[in-house]
């Protein structure tokens, strides 16, 4: 058996694909959530997210900890949505801070989650970790989501470096198999010969399959040289017109009726999201994982739909 890997909101969408891969690669993984369950690929400890607990003591001697908690964002953005949002990140970032200054043997690494939605809408050319321009625009409706981003970032900078290395993960939209994904939602669309172009199509969209969000979340764990921040998406963003283009393909659905911006904003009100999830251009690459030497098993957007839609989603 490897080392023991904590994955502090290890239930969701992500989580399940991590602790999975995990556990197939030798680790031990405890998945810290707010509910019961019994897993066959995983240990669940419970925790509430914002004070300490028994679950403390699980970190003690860890190799690892991937923070993965952070209430859905996929709603509405009224007050008590928003304040759920921002806490459930910033407290569970806090808390597991302080139990790790209690450990004697602090985990070797810490990685927590951020997003690739921290950087600006645009269209000219990519955001990287270095040349990246953090801030929003008043055309993607983001002044919450980039001030959530930069709250979650800031309060994990305050993380004593010497107890544990550190890495923050700005991940962008990730497609895999498990439920309640992206994907999920957007062949639903498809299915029902919505999947034209979004808005005007020409927003980017950076992506990542799962399989190659969980290897690199090992190759953080197992290279040692690797810390600060990395954008954790493939090299290859799309703008919305092509990926959806290429999963009409894949699915072999011919028709698909373009959705204008009022068109969006209808149907964001009606099944309680937010347009900024489609209409901002994320055009983020890895500049870090290329020149540091992470491969990706799936760089194509075709290719990696295939291999989703070959092995179907689990329910
Ligand atoms: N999926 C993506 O494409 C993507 C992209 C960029 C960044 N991220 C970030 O990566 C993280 C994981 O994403 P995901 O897609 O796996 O999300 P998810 O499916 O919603 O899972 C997040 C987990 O966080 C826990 N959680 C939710 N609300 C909470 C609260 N108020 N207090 C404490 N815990 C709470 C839940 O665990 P319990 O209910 O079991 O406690 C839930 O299973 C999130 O922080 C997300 O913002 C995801």
């Amino acid at each position: 058996m490897k080392g023991k890997i904590i994955i502090p909101g290890g239930s969701g969408f992500l989580g399940r694909s991590l602790a999975k891969w995990l556990h197939n690669e030798g680790y031990q993984v405890i998945i810290l959530s707010r509910k019961s369950r019994s897993l066959d690929y995983a240990e669940n400890v419970l925790w509430d997210g914002e004070t300490l607990g028994d679950w403390a003591k699980e970190l003690e001697g860890a190799t690892a900890i991937v923070n993965l908690t952070g209430r859905w964002v996929n709603c509405r953005y009224h007050k008590r949505n928003r304040d759920q949002i921002m806490n459930s990140r910033i407290r569970s970032t806090r808390i597991i801070s302080e139990a790790l200054s209690q450990c004697k043997n602090p985990p070797s690494v810490w990685l927590n989650s951020s997003t690739a939605t921290i950087y600006l809408h645009r269209y000219d050319k990519p955001n990287d970790e270095e040349n990246g321009i953090i801030a929003s625009h008043p055309d993607a409706k983001d002044v919450f989501s980039v001030q959530v981003a930069e709250a979650w970032e800031k309060e994990f900078e305050k993380v004593d470096p010497s107890l544990t290395r550190k890495i923050i993960m700005r991940t962008s939209f990730v497609y895999g198999v498990e439920h309640g994904g992206v994907y999920e939602t957007i062949r639903k669309l498809v299915k029902l010969r919505f999947g034209g172009k979004m808005g005007d199509g020409k927003q980017y969209v950076s992506w990542i399959h799962s399989d190659d969000f969980c290897r690199c979340v090992q190759w953080f764990i197992e290279n040692e040289k690797a810390r600060g921040v990395y954008n954790i998406c493939t090299p290859n963003p799309l703008p919305n017109k092509e990926i959806m283009r290429i999963i009409r393909k894949v699915m072999n659905v011919s028709t698909g009726f373009n959705l204008s911006h009022w068109m969006l904003e209808v149907g964001a009100f009606i099944i309680r999201t937010q347009t900024e999830l489609i209409i901002k251009s994320r055009y983020v690459t890895p500049a870090r994982l290329l020149a540091e030497g992470f491969s990706f098993a799936h760089p194509t957007f075709e290719e990696a739909i295939r291999d989703i839609e070959s092995r179907g989603i689990i329910r």
